[in-house]
């Protein structure tokens, strides 16, 4: 619980009883520098759409199964096959929006295999993630069942790389159409008599690659098939998004929107997704100092690609009616065979460098609102950049779950024009957006021996006290484990907000939201 200090407050607080609380586990061995950086209150850069702060989950690893799905008859605690523990923390923090089922995952994936009784569904071999087979028992019921326990929009992902323009029709269809045709009544038969309402459809996933190694003319050749026949059922408007580049490869991006309106422009498509991940030079808990500047360094490029393929969108898309999603993005580090082998493929550890990663890739997001319209970070359970891992009864919150959580203040609000000191990738990131009468400043010092004394001044506002919340710790490695689940954890935080002045320490490795008042 944050705790609202006054003016006055604060600086008593820094003294009194309660400083403890408020003050950082502090590296004081480090250099102190003053910085500044300014926040414009009243220029607007665009809505922080909460879908900016979306998730992916894919069946890969432990992801779905013992991630997320346990099963009604599990000893793990559950609530409808659920796993408890997933969905006390997945609500609390708020998932705006799930996509599912892959990743590549989706292009091998037939959705009639997860309908109807589990004991009738067919068992399939998972080929990209390792070749083990799956029941097939969590399936379109399951996961939008999961999105409804958790408060999140379903994005479902469409298999165009093995499927059909048929197969993908029909799935509409079968999620979206009130009732009265026979996959709508089939659907009522499973357990649904109401509409899922899916709104969301990917059309198909890394189309350049697992899904289907095409080139971008084949794939929009594709594309334009497939959404012919994608329809609104039930008052549902299907929002269809067609696969983008791996990374920032313009070339990919022209090529494909010159196939796909080399006819006629009366094509649907409404969102345009590229995937994003900042590598890492070894495994999460044995990062050199060199190996996270490399990584944080990357977000940047980020920053750098939503700006170029913005750019190229809209030689397109003048009016912009085309949204630009981040569909996939988050670190991606060396992995460990052996903890593959004992937690699922493409799990990795999560340190507080993760959660600087997450708070910088949300920093860059905030100030790009209103070029954005989606970005959903790999994957909620278990692979990947997780906000959750889970081992058997065990579960653990991860420190990028707490950049989240951190990052949370900002969701729904007015993005403002920042502005701070040089263009390094390793200076003090900072995000602000204004709600209401509160102004959010999301501040992350990426420097592992810097410890800054940060002057934000405000333009606009003005300011009378506040809360600040930190996430910070002094060993770039440092992380939750099933044994030390709390060693990373976020704290109440000193903050000093008066007229147009804002004051906040950042320790090494830390970010820090303030919310503040305006007067
Ligand atoms: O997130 C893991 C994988 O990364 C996804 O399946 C794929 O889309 C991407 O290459």
């Amino acid at each position: 619980m944050s705790k609202r200090l006054s003016r006055r407050g604060l600086l008593r607080g820094a003294a009194g009883a309660s400083a403890a609380l408020l003050i950082p586990r502090r590296a004081t061995a480090y250099a102190t520098v003053r910085e500044s950086a300014a926040v414009n209150a009243d220029i607007e850069i665009g809505k922080i759409n909460p879908y900016l702060h979306g998730h992916f989950a894919e069946h890969l690893g432990t992801c779905i199964y013992e991630g997320l799905w346990v099963g009604k008859n599990s000893p793990v605690p559950n609530v409808e096959g659920f796993r408890r523990d997933a969905i006390e923390h997945l609500s609390r923090l708020g998932i705006p929006v799930l996509r599912w089922p892959g990743g590549c995952f989706a292009d091998d994936y037939h959705w009639r295999d997860g309908i109807g009784p589990t004991g009738d569904r067919p068992s399939r071999v998972n080929i990209h993630w390792g070749n083990y087979t799956e029941d097939n028992s969590f399936g379109t019921h399951e996961f939008v069942g999961l999105c409804r326990k958790i408060g999140a929009e379903p994005y479902i992902a469409g298999n165009l790389g093995s499927g059909t323009p048929q197969e993908m029709r029909d799935w509409v269809e079968y999620c979206n159409y009130p009732g009265g045709s026979t996959l709508s009544d089939e659907r009522a038969a499973n357990g649904s008599k109401d509409p899922f309402g899916v709104v969301y459809w990917g059309v198909g996933n890394e189309n350049w690659g697992c899904g289907g190694n095409m080139t971008p003319q084949e794939y929009a050749s594709h594309y334009r098939r497939f959404v012919t026949y994608m329809r609104t059922f039930g008052g549902t408007r299907p929002y269809l998004i067609a696969c983008g580049p791996s990374s920032n490869d313009p070339s990919w991006t022209r090529g494909f929107f010159t196939k796909l309106y080399e006819r006629q422009r009366r094509v649907r498509i409404d969102g345009y997704a590229m995937h994003f991940y900042s590598w890492g030079g070894d495994s999460s808990t044995k990062f050199t100092v060199e190996n996270m500047r490399e990584q944080l360094s990357s977000f940047a490029g980020l920053e750098e690609a939503i700006l170029q393929q913005r750019a190229i969108m809209d030689g397109f898309d003048p009016e912009r009616r085309i949204g630009l999603l981040i569909d996939e993005w988050g670190v991606w580090d060396r992995l460990v065979p052996e903890e593959e082998k004992q937690y699922g493929r493409l799990w990795q550890q999560n340190t507080i460098r993760s959660a600087l990663a997450a708070a910088l890739g949300l920093n860059v997001f905030h100030r790009q609102a209103e070029k954005l319209h989606m970005c959903n970070i790999a994957q909620t359970v278990n692979v990947l950049q997780a906000l959750l891992l889970t081992d058997r009864d065990r579960c653990v919150v991860t420190p990028t779950y707490y950049a989240y959580e951190l990052e949370k203040p900002h969701r729904d609000g007015m993005s403002l024009r920042t502005e701070r000191t040089g263009d390094s990738p390793l200076g003090v990131s900072i995000s602000a957006s204004r709600k209401d009468n509160k102004l959010a400043i999301t501040l992350v010092n990426p420097k592992h021996n810097t410890n800054l004394e940060l002057s934000v001044s405000v333009r606009g506002a003005k300011l009378d006290g506040g809360t600040a919340r930190i996430l910070h710790h002094a060993d770039r490695n440092a992380c939750n484990t099933f044994d030390a689940p709390s060693e990373v954890t976020p704290a109440d935080h000193s903050v000093e907000a008066a007229g147009s002045m804002v004051k906040v320490e950042l320790p090494p490795l830390s970010i820090v939201t303030a919310v503040l008042e305006i007067a």
